[in-house]
């Protein structure tokens, strides 16, 4: 645990246990944006955000525990393998786009989130992109570039309204979509109002897609890096389940959220101070050597593997069954379907800040094509 002077000085909470501890202590670290707490746009991420609140996710308890009772609902497993057929649909029907060709660029990964997300808040699919500019350029492209300026003054007011509008008309028109599950959820005795579900469908939206495409792209670079592991997963994908579990720990696609000190204390031996800010590093604590054996090695078969990817305490992230079960189906269909794929390296393109989602922005591929499993979904749209 360190101080820095950057971004208005905070700390940095590094190793495994620190972040641990600091996760599941929320009467000290606060995840709520607190104006006496030194600030009014605190928010869990350094720097400090200019996103709207987010609910569940900027709730301290007791007030957090209903909101999140409420998306767990939702959310939970037995909700998330309704939504398997959905996410097959679209990881085929995304593969089908490119797979006669035997060229693309498997940064189209970040569309199976997106159609997934919101086919099943029972938004229209067809409009994926919109979503995938909104809540992943904005994090993945290079800060003034024509994709990232698109995102901000076209697709995120675009999804604020689209949303909306959509929460009103199933308010009217209630059908068995997950929107329509949050208007008629039960909230402590209430209805939660439109404001609060759009907040939780804006978290969910953001939440889901550029985690799980930062996952998944992560995963396909390594694994064009790595051809014997690749060959391994290909001869047996039940081995994809626990891969699945090493990527999340190595690659750590949400690096590192923050949180404020509630007051003067001594945490993990260093004078924490009210209003101070700090940072959790999920991907650093992920390769604490205490914690975890050689952790800079990636062990597809390493088991148990007792990650934070998906944070810890009562934070832990709400999508991590949709967000896991995406990334099995798409890496898998992706080495069934593509096994020889070569990645052109001196083409690819990083997400241009790393601290906020790891990942690729663009992944050039070669492959030898393949066969169509169904009609084009998107009529080619996916591939612009
Ligand atoms: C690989 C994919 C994903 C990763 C790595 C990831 C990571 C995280 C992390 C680290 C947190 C903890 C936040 C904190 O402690 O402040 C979180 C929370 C959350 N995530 Fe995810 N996430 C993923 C996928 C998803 C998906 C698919 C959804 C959509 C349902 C989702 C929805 C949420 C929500 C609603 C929260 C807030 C939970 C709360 O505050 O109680 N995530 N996620």
């Amino acid at each position: 645990m360190a101080w820095t002077e950057a971004h208005g000085g905070y700390w940095v909470l590094s190793d495994y246990a620190s972040v641990f501890e600091a996760a599941r202590d929320d009467e000290l670290f606060t995840s709520r944006r607190l104006p006496e707490y030194g600030g009014d746009g605190l928010s869990v991420t350094i720097p400090k955000a200019q996103t709207s609140f987010h609910i569940p996710i900027e709730l301290d308890p007791p007030e957090f525990r209903p909101y999140r009772k409420v998306v767990n609902k939702v959310t939970a497993p037995a909700a998330v393998a309704k939504l398997d057929a959905v996410i097959k649909k679209y990881v085929t029907a995304f593969i089908d786009e490119i797979i006669e060709s035997g060229d693309a660029d498997l940064a189209f990964v970040a569309g199976v989130p997106a159609a997934v997300t919101i086919d099943w808040l029972g938004l229209d699919a067809s409009e994926y992109k919109l979503y995938v500019d909104a809540m992943h350029t904005l994090v993945s492209a290079p800060p003034g570039s024509p994709e990232y300026l698109h995102a901000q003054d076209v697709a995120v007011p675009w999804v604020t309204q689209t949303v909306k509008a959509h929460i009103a008309e199933r308010r009217k028109n209630p059908t068995d979509d997950a929107t329509s599950a949050f208007i008629e959820a039960d909230l402590d005795g209430r209805k939660l109002t439109d404001e609060e579900i759009y907040s939780i469908l804006e978290l969910i939206i953001s939440g889901g897609v550029g985690t799980t495409a930062s996952l998944v792209t992560s995963a396909l670079v390594w694994l064009y890096q790595n051809p014997t592991e690749r060959q391994r997963l290909i001869a047996d994908p039940s081995m994809v389940d626990i891969a699945v579990e090493e990527f999340l720990r190595v690659f750590s696609p949400t690096q590192a959220l923050a949180r404020t000190i509630t007051r003067d204390a001594e945490f993990q031996g260093c004078p924490v101070r009210k209003g101070d800010r700090a940072l959790l590093g999920w991907g650093s604590a992920n390769r604490d050597p205490n914690q975890f054996e050689n952790p800079d090695d990636v062990d597809i078969t390493r088991w148990p593997n007792r990650h934070m990817a998906f944070g810890v305490g009562v934070h832990r992230c709400a999508g991590s069954h949709l967000g896991k079960a995406m990334a099995r189906e798409m890496i898998r269909q992706i080495l069934e379907r593509m096994p020889d794929y070569e990645v052109d390296m001196d083409r690819v393109v990083a997400y241009p800040d790393q601290g906020t989602n790891a990942g690729y922005h663009s992944i050039p591929v070669t492959f030898t094509p393949g066969q169509r499993r169904g009609e084009l979904l998107f009529a080619g749209k996916a591939r612009d």
